[in-house]
């Protein structure tokens, strides 16, 4: 009775843990809104790109594999009129939108490096609010596209936003991670993923022609996430600060106890200030942890490999392929109205993530990223099959699609909520910061290597593109397997404590083989 009213207080929700989770998760909200908008409105923005370029349009393009009609063809097109129809200027089509479509990856890319030094720095409500700029100036930019170069005004546009969300997506973890309690970790951690899959959806409907994805207003839904921006400027004004922040990082006991009172509401405290207090003695005990330390000390290089590992395997599972890509991909399955297709994917995708937040903290955070995976392998291996095969069958056009759907329901059952959180969960107070900023850093580089090189792979290697995915998964599900730990219920604490363990043991391990071997070759003597 006593455990069931304690395992009740653990999770109990307030009003300000709920704004406070809800106003940082608008973050990754302009995440998903960011990635998603850049899909639909293809044509249009490119037919404006053409019109600035002065670059005649397609009578039939190779690269989107759709006739003048928009009706669909094989993507095996014949060799000659491929190659006739890809001139020079049409190439420069190409790369200035893939141009457009990852550098926000870059922006991602470079300003993940700094979420560490910013997020200790200002503290995490503060930087979260100062990086708010960066979103509204590079959606200003890409608003104001059409008064200027607007290939130019996008590009630089989406690297701002970019800047803004690589910082946001380690900001955001590290606050949400740090203000909720341990029983609601894995729950609150998946809702990152919702807001991204929430953004991509609203975007994807945004971009149906008949509402923002024609070319008068391209440039109002590429730029709408700014609204985003502002919101989350206002609502910040109204969160209290990470209490293990005040408490561990600047040793301000009282204002720590203050807002972890606003967070918890009328719980009792003493077990969570006991265990930053633990958490602080620890932390004075080691010496600061630097990015380069992380891979140094034996004690993190399990856990950063961990970190990395499962941002790698998110990215190269090759999910943002279907994101970025998949109104495309679908037309060369052969769909009729493939717009709808790319919003159905949406629908599902957050269908999913919403179920996969009640399962988080059941089934456990390993078995679902391993499930995921594998389910994504099977996916994968089906899109290709039928992908291949759709001239000789025409129903086989229906297994690539079926195939794209269950890819995506698998990703968001796993591999897609779970790297967001878990690294948030892998290290302690000390080296969190640094960990979450050299796991978004790969994060952020494996999507703009997908973005910027899928359309090229995809001319290349035609209907078998989704083979490297599907072998990359096999190479993921191996190492999640073997190593990633399970860390559902357990306090920053026992899951390093679970690190010390098995590295313990390792080094037991070798040494007694190491002393076997000697004895062996003694005896052998
Ligand atoms: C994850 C990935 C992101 C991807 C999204 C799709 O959040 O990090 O890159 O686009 O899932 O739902």
């Amino acid at each position: 009775m006593e455990k069931t009213s304690k395992i009740q207080e653990e999770k109990h929700l307030t009003g300000t843990l709920v704004l406070s989770v809800f106003t940082a998760v608008l973050g990754f909200f302009q995440y998903g809104y960011c990635l998603g908008v850049i899909n639909a409105p293809q044509k249009v923005i490119e037919a404006h790109y053409r019109h600035v370029l002065g670059i005649a349009p397609l009578e039939r393009s190779a690269v989107n594999f759709t006739d003048t009609e928009g009706a669909t063809f094989s993507p095996d097109v014949p060799e000659q009129e491929g190659e006739d129809s890809i001139s020079g200027s049409h190439a420069a089509l190409t790369m200035y939108w893939s141009l457009s479509v990852s550098t926000f990856a870059v922006g991602g890319m470079i300003s993940s490096f700094t979420v560490g030094w910013i997020g200790d720095k200002l503290g995490r409500v503060k930087a979260m609010l100062v990086i708010n700029a960066l979103s509204i100036i590079g959606n200003l930019l890409m608003g104001l596209a059409k008064y200027g170069p607007s290939h130019i005004l996008v590009i630089i546009g989406r690297a701002i936003t970019g800047l803004y969300c690589g910082l946001s997506s380690g900001l955001v973890p590290m606050y949400v991670g740090e203000v909720s309690p341990t029983a609601l970790r894995g729950a609150l951690g998946t809702l990152h993923q919702l807001a991204i899959v929430t953004g991509i959806l609203i975007s994807q409907v945004l971009g149906l022609d008949f509402l923002l994805g024609n070319d008068d207003m391209w440039p109002l839904l590429l730029s709408l996430s700014g609204a985003a921006a502002l919101l989350q400027f206002f609502l910040l004004l109204l969160c209290p600060e990470s209490p293990r922040y005040l408490y561990i990082k600047l040793s301000k006991v009282e204002e720590a106890k203050k807002c972890l009172k606003r967070l918890r509401g009328d719980c009792d405290l003493t077990k969570e200030i006991a265990e930053m207090e633990k958490e602080k003695q620890e932390i004075a005990s080691e010496k600061r942890v630097s990015m380069g330390q992380l891979f140094i000390s034996s004690r993190y290089r399990q856990p950063i490999i961990v970190a990395l590992m499962v941002q790698i395997s998110q990215q190269f599972s090759g999910i943002n392929a279907i994101f970025y890509y998949s109104t495309n991909i679908f037309q060369r399955a052969g769909v009729a109205q493939p717009i709808y297709a790319t919003i159905g994917v949406g629908v599902v995708n957050t269908v999913f993530t919403v179920i996969s937040v009640f399962l988080v903290e059941k089934a456990g955070r390993r078995s679902l990223f391993l499930a995921g995976l594998i389910g994504m392998m099977a996916s994968a291996t089906a899109m290709t099959i039928g992908l291949a095969l759709q001239r000789s069958f025409t129903w086989m056009s229906y297994v690539s699609m079926v195939a794209i759907f269950l890819f995506v329901i698998f990703f968001e059952i796993g591999p897609g909520p779970i790297p967001w959180f878990i690294v948030a969960e892998l290290f302690s107070q000390g080296p969190r910061p640094a960990a979450i900023a050299i796991a978004g850093f790969c994060n952020w580089t494996c999507n703009f290597i997908v973005g910027m090189c899928f359309q090229y792979i995809a001319e290349l290697c035609g209907p078998y593109v989704f083979v490297i995915f599907a072998a990359l998964l096999l190479v993921f599900i191996l190492f999640a397997h073997f190593k990633v730990p399970e860390t559902k219920g357990k306090s920053f604490e026992e899951i390093s404590a679970g690190f010390r363990r098995k590295r313990n043991s390792a080094i037991k391990g070798s040494k007694a083989a190491t002393e076997l071997e000697y004895l062996g070759g003694s005896a052998e003597a």
